[in-house]
């Protein structure tokens, strides 16, 4: 028998850097990335997060240059994330008018309208105690939680967010959020939902970068059990049903599987939130020298597209940007 003949020769497709592209199935490209930053308040600061190379907390005054570097990047939606220096119980430095996030909004929509802005929109930076909702009998209250966190939506859309994205995983956010927001007038505004969102190790970097780690217990009386893959579907599925306009999924590496049945099974745009752990683990490897660090980053998020990740939420973003231009 002549080799070739009963065998297929997958290696033809593999022939050449031109063949390879033209049968390339996924692809990253900068209008699907956001990039998230964080404020800090003050004036002049630019401090590098410890764990996270790289990654900034930069005050109000820095904002305009930072917005006009990244649109120069081709990023064109960016995840506000706010420092503030004081806290309380109640975490209202999350919905008053002069919150850092509302000013940094504010800002970057009088300074550089054209870049989005997508307002996370949660407790757990401006809570003494670090949880991401009320605190009664030592949990996270839902439904109290949810009061604050509408007053938090409408505020960030009255200082001009693009975009609500909720991420403290009460029940009923969305269906909460959304009619405050329809109430105010804001029925554009759309709601970019934290759907699928595990109690994850891998958040232990923006933690510092937010100054958010919860005072006492975790929070796995709200986030999601690392184990669980049906749950997953059904938190989706009840914020579609309240009205989520985008279902994020996070973190993203170690949570494929649930990008690819978020995406099977619903028909909104799916958001991988690739997250800050996944981000330092690259970036002390990179330093060491133990890894390609661009061949591994285009590789695996180049992997949460294949999954069916529409869009990335990403700290490499800039670095993606660049290498995509080289
Ligand atoms: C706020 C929030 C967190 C992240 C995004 N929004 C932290 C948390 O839930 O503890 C994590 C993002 C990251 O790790 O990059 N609730």
């Amino acid at each position: 028998m002549e080799a070739g003949q009963n065998f297929k020769r997958h290696r033809r497709l593999r022939s050449s850097a031109a063949m390879r592209s033209l049968v390339r199935e996924n692809h990253l490209r900068m209008d699907d990335f956001i990039y998230p930053i964080f404020i800090v308040e003050g004036e002049n600061k630019k401090n590098e997060v410890p764990s996270m190379p790289g990654v900034f907390q930069i005050s109000l005054d820095h904002i305009k240059k930072e917005m006009e570097d990244l649109l120069s990047l081709g990023i064109k939606a960016v995840m506000v994330f706010g420092v503030p220096d004081e806290k309380d119980e109640q975490g209202s430095g999350a919905f008053i008018e002069t919150g850092i996030v509302q000013e940094a909004t504010r800002l970057i929509k009088k300074e550089v309208p054209e870049m989005l802005v997508v307002a996370d929109t949660c407790l757990c930076e401006y809570t003494s105690h670090g949880h991401c909702g009320v605190i009664h009998n030592h949990d996270v209250d839902n439904d109290e939680s949810l009061k604050l966190l509408a007053k938090t939506a409408v505020s960030q859309a009255d200082a001009g967010a693009d975009i609500i994205a909720p991420s403290n995983m009460m029940d009923g956010f969305v269906a909460v959020i959304r009619q405050a927001l329809d109430e105010a007038g804001y029925t554009n505004i759309p709601i970019m939902s934290y759907a699928v969102k595990y109690a994850s190790a891998f958040y232990g970097p923006f933690r510092d970068a937010a100054d958010s780690t919860p005072q006492f217990g975790d929070r796995k009386t709200y986030q999601m059990d690392p184990s669980n893959r049906m749950e997953a579907l059904r938190e989706a599925e009840s914020d579609v049903e309240e009205g989520a306009d985008f279902l994020i999924v996070k973190p993203a590496m170690s949570y494929l599987d649930i990008v690819r049945d978020v995406k099977n099974n619903f028909k909104a745009p799916v958001v991988a939130y690739n997250v800050s752990g996944e981000y330092s683990m690259v970036k002390a490897a990179a330093q060491n020298g133990w890894i390609n660090e661009k061949e591994l980053v285009l590789e695996k998020l180049t992997a949460m597209k294949r999954a069916g990740a529409d869009l990335i939420i990403s700290y490499f973003a800039k670095d993606v940007a660049r290498w995509l231009n080289e």
